[in-house]
């Protein structure tokens, strides 16, 4: 019989990758709560209801991308393809509403799309992202801005550039799409299918074709900026003094458009030098005033962004391996066992981590294993050791090896750790 392996498109979080991702979204909510955000978290599926009304029916995550199942009563779930729309529902259905605004929230966790598997491309991702909800001062979008930007300064990521744009409101939009068609119409039957399409069901999103044949229509096409109106352009130099305020460099960039439908005025991305174009951002987000009406609940409007973890992972610079244990703890004999497992239990109370030998091989064996462990120290038990009531301790890295009682392991062993901290140990 053939070895059953992962679905196409996942991972598995191997420790090391596991500490990695962790570590990275760990640093990202520790950012976000000292701007006041509070984590929580939302069911992994969903109404399939939600995202087709609240991500838009003509978007490629909802059209083609979603994992959506009937349950055992025939209702139509979906594994959450994104968390904007759950966000705000959990907001509208809970008491986050009473709040004084804006509600500040975050949240990592995993996102699940049929997307074509790819470098940094999954069908079981992780994100991390905040959300601003329930008010709609352009500075806010700054501040959203300002989580993400510390963050990546603090992984120490560099060639990475934010990508800003504002593509207008109710108000303005719809003559911004009037012109992208007028000004494609007359070239509609040159122009590769998949444009055809877009152009059909949702203008906007033809400025982030990557199609070969539509890039010279693409480049004199109408641009965003020039269709704002007076209060989308106030608030969108509202949104970039506020970025100067935090000196975050940005580029406007009047083809960003981004593959969900809520989005209204600032949209942004942040791209790296090593992911190719707009499909391959870090992280994406903006402002979704509208939303939480669309979902069937009071006006909320709000702002935020979500950053894909592998993709940070993968570019952040390598952090700390993950901690090793700090002491194993061997019998020598069977009769040493019952004791090697009492020492090695009290050792952990008092607040070391310990890995218990007590397996059926040879104490060589057990030291070799000890060695590759990375620990610090190996304490052995054996019949005379029990008799006696003392280990024998042994630094690993040096072979200094002392008689001790299970009261002074613990200082011992803090202290050669201590010694290898500063350097000061024999190599
Ligand atoms: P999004 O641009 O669809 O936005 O996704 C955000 C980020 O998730 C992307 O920039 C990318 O890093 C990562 N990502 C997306 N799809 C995949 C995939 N298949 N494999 C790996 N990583 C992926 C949203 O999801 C919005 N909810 C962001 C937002 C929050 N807007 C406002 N608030």
């Amino acid at each position: 019989m053939p070895p059953i392996s992962r679905p196409r498109g996942t991972e598995d979080l191997l420790p090391d990758q596991f500490f990695a991702m962790r570590r990275v979204s760990e640093a990202g909510l520790g950012v976000a709560a000292s701007f006041g955000y509070q984590q929580l978290d939302t069911p992994i599926f969903e109404a399939s209801e939600l995202f087709v009304r609240g991500v838009g029916d003509s978007t490629d995550v909802v059209r083609r991308e979603m994992y959506t199942f009937a349950d055992r009563s025939g209702r139509s779930l979906t594994l959450r393809p994104e968390n904007t729309a759950p966000v705000l529902r959990a907001f509208g259905e809970s008491s986050l509403r009473q709040l004084s605004p804006p509600v500040r929230l975050s949240y990592a966790g995993p996102m699940f799309r049929y997307d074509r598997p790819g470098k940094g491309r999954y069908r079981q991702f992780h994100q991390f992202g905040v959300e601003a909800i329930g008010d709609p001062e352009p500075e806010l979008d700054a501040e959203v801005i300002a989580v993400a930007w510390d963050w990546l300064q603090e992984l120490g990521l560099g060639g990475i550039s934010l990508q800003l744009n504002s593509i207008g409101d109710a108000a303005c939009r719809p003559a911004y799409r009037e012109a992208l068609l007028e000004h494609f119409a007359p070239h509609l039957a040159t122009l590769p299918e998949l444009d055809q399409e877009r152009l059909r069901r949702n203008p906007l999103r033809i400025l982030d074709s990557k199609e070969e044949g539509s890039e010279q229509l693409l480049a004199s096409a109408p641009r965003t900026s020039d269709y704002l109106c007076q209060p989308c352009r106030e608030a969108f130099e509202r949104v970039q003094l506020a970025l100067h305020a935090y000196a975050i460099p940005f580029e406007l960039n009047p083809r960003l458009v981004r593959g969900l439908d809520y989005y209204v005025r600032t949209t942004f991305e942040v791209w790296h030098e090593d992911l190719m174009g707009a499909q391959n951002a870090l992280f994406g987000g903006g402002r979704y005033d509208g939303l939480s009406e669309l979902l069937g609940y009071p006006p909320a409007p709000g702002v935020g962004f979500a950053a894909g973890l592998e993709r940070v992972v993968m570019l952040a610079p390598p952090g700390p391996p993950p901690a090793r244990p700090q002491l194993v703890v061997c019998s020598a004999q069977p009769v040493a066992v019952a004791s090697a497992i009492d020492a090695s239990q009290r050792l952990r109370r008092d607040g070391l981590s310990v890995l218990c030998d007590v397996g059926g091989r040879s104490l060589k064996g057990k030291m070799r294993a000890a060695e590759r462990s990375g620990a610090e120290a190996v304490a052995i038990l054996g019949e005379e050791e029990v008799r006696e009531r003392r280990l024998t301790l042994r630094r690993l890295r040096s072979g200094e090896q002392m008689a001790v009682r299970l009261e002074q392991v613990y200082v011992q062993v803090r202290e050669w750790e201590q010694d290898t901290q500063f350097g000061e140990g024999p190599a």
